[in-house]
């Protein structure tokens, strides 16, 4: 029986992992301890399904009394390092979510710690787990395109899913890296996966233009401060009542909010947030190969284009076409092949499920897309982001290698 620890008692830790383990793989895992600042969220977790775990108020304490197999990082983005370093120098491997860290300076801690403790960090990079990501890297594995020479990716998020960022802890570059580290850390991750490349050079421009303006863009209504006291909700395309009680936002937020004033629903509208909602960046990589990438937080559609051009031919992944998802290949000879997947149920097309049971099931499960995650993939896709954040603020091109060496 593998025994885990899990460090933030989170929406992510309960849907990801306390769910997905308990459900599916209680014959061979078990989440025995939990710790969180705030009790009432830890408590919950205890009290709704997952009774045979304890709740800690101190986390040196449960990892000193459950003595675990490994440590569950689900906290908010900024405090990741923290609990890496801390599992690692008491001997424990480290499952953390996404993105690995927030700064360069944290990235060359936790890599510093993985080698003096000999234990391991994998980064939970569940993007890779999408069958279409999948498919995509390994048609490029296999060569059919040639070496990929540029990588056009477009990925937009609707105005509901981009404005929750601003809602919440993630409003705040110190606590989330902005959307850059934040949300770009999966697309990063693809990227350099896809590829089998490091990144060397990074510029970007970012600006905050839709959230954040102290008003709603064509409505002259005010705003509030946060939509369960708003008074002008009707008409807000960001109004969401999170209070519901069938929903776990009211147990996890609401119902805690008294020990920690952590405000689930601000309006995303107010003036007092630091990260941008619209991104674009340029990434050069040791091959050659060009990376265009842009991530914007406040279309009308979600989804993502993205076109690897290669020596031999095109992928082109359109995620707003009807139907199955499809991928095209054309080739420079003049064919063209459409490849349809099948629909995939579950979150995030049922690629948690699969990095859960890739984790935490009994099969030994092969690997040969390496979509097992380490913590140089993490410190790579961390590290464009940090990089990109850097470009926007001071103008300048950042040259990654260097960087990058010293976390080697
Ligand atoms: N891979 C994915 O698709 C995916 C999706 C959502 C979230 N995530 C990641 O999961 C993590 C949790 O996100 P969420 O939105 O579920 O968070 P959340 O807001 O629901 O919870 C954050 C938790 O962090 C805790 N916390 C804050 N400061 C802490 C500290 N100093 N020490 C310990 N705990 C502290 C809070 O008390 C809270 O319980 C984040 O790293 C996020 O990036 C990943």
């Amino acid at each position: 029986m593998k025994r885990l620890c899990i460090v933030g008692a989170s929406f992510r830790g309960y849907t990801m992992f306390a769910s997905k383990i308990f459900h599916s793989h209680s014959d061979n895992t078990r989440i025995v301890g939990i710790y969180d600042p705030n009790y009432v969220r830890s408590e919950y977790y205890r009290d709704t399904t997952f009774n045979d775990m304890t709740v800690y108020d101190d986390f040196d304490k449960m990892l000193d009394t459950e003595h675990p197999d490994a440590v569950i990082v689900t906290t908010i983005d900024a405090v990741h390092h923290e609990y890496i370093i801390r599992s690692l120098d008491r001997g424990y491997d480290v499952y953390s979510e996404k993105p690995m860290t927030t700064t360069e300076e944290y990235c060359l801690a936790i890599r510093e710690a993985e080698k003096r403790s000999g234990k391991r960090v994998t980064v939970t990079f569940n993007c890779r787990f999408m069958p279409y990501y999948a498919k995509i890297k390994e048609l490029v594995a296999s060569g059919i395109i040639g070496k990929p020479l540029s990588v056009n990716y477009n990925y937009v998020l609707n105005t509901i899913h981009g404005g929750d960022y601003f809602k919440r802890w993630h409003r705040f570059m110190e606590n989330s890296g902005g959307m850059m580290v934040h949300k770009a850390t999966h697309h990063l991750d693809i990227v350099n996966w896809i590829l089998d490349d490091e990144p060397e050079y990074v510029s970007a421009q970012g600006a905050r233009l839709f959230f954040g303006q102290g008003k709603r863009l064509y409505s002259d209504e005010p705003i509030g401060e946060r939509c369960s006291t708003c008074e002008h909700a009707e008409g807000c395309p960001n109004y969401q009542d999170h209070t519901n009680a069938a929903r776990l936002s009211k147990a996890l937020y609401f119902d805690a909010e008294h020990v920690d004033g952590y405000i689930r629903d601000h309006c995303p509208y107010k003036t007092d947030t630091n990260i941008y909602d619209t991104m674009s960046v340029s990434v050069s990589y040791k091959s050659g190969t060009l990376l265009t990438y842009a991530l914007n937080l406040f279309d009308t559609h979600e989804g993502y284009t993205m076109n690897i051009i290669g020596e031999l031919g095109t992928i082109d992944a359109n995620t707003f076409i009807e139907g199955d998802p499809l991928l095209v290949v054309r080739y420079r000879d003049g064919r063209v092949e459409e490849i349809r997947l099948p629909k995939e149920e579950g979150t995030h097309a049922g690629g948690d499920d699969r990095l859960i049971a890739m984790f935490f099931s009994d099969e030994d499960i092969s690997d040969p897309l390496c979509q097992c995650s380490d913590s140089f993939d993490g410190v790579k896709s961390a590290m464009i982001g940090i990089a990109a954040n850097r470009s926007i603020k001071k103008g300048e091109r950042v040259h990654l290698t260097p960087i990058l060496d010293k976390m080697r």
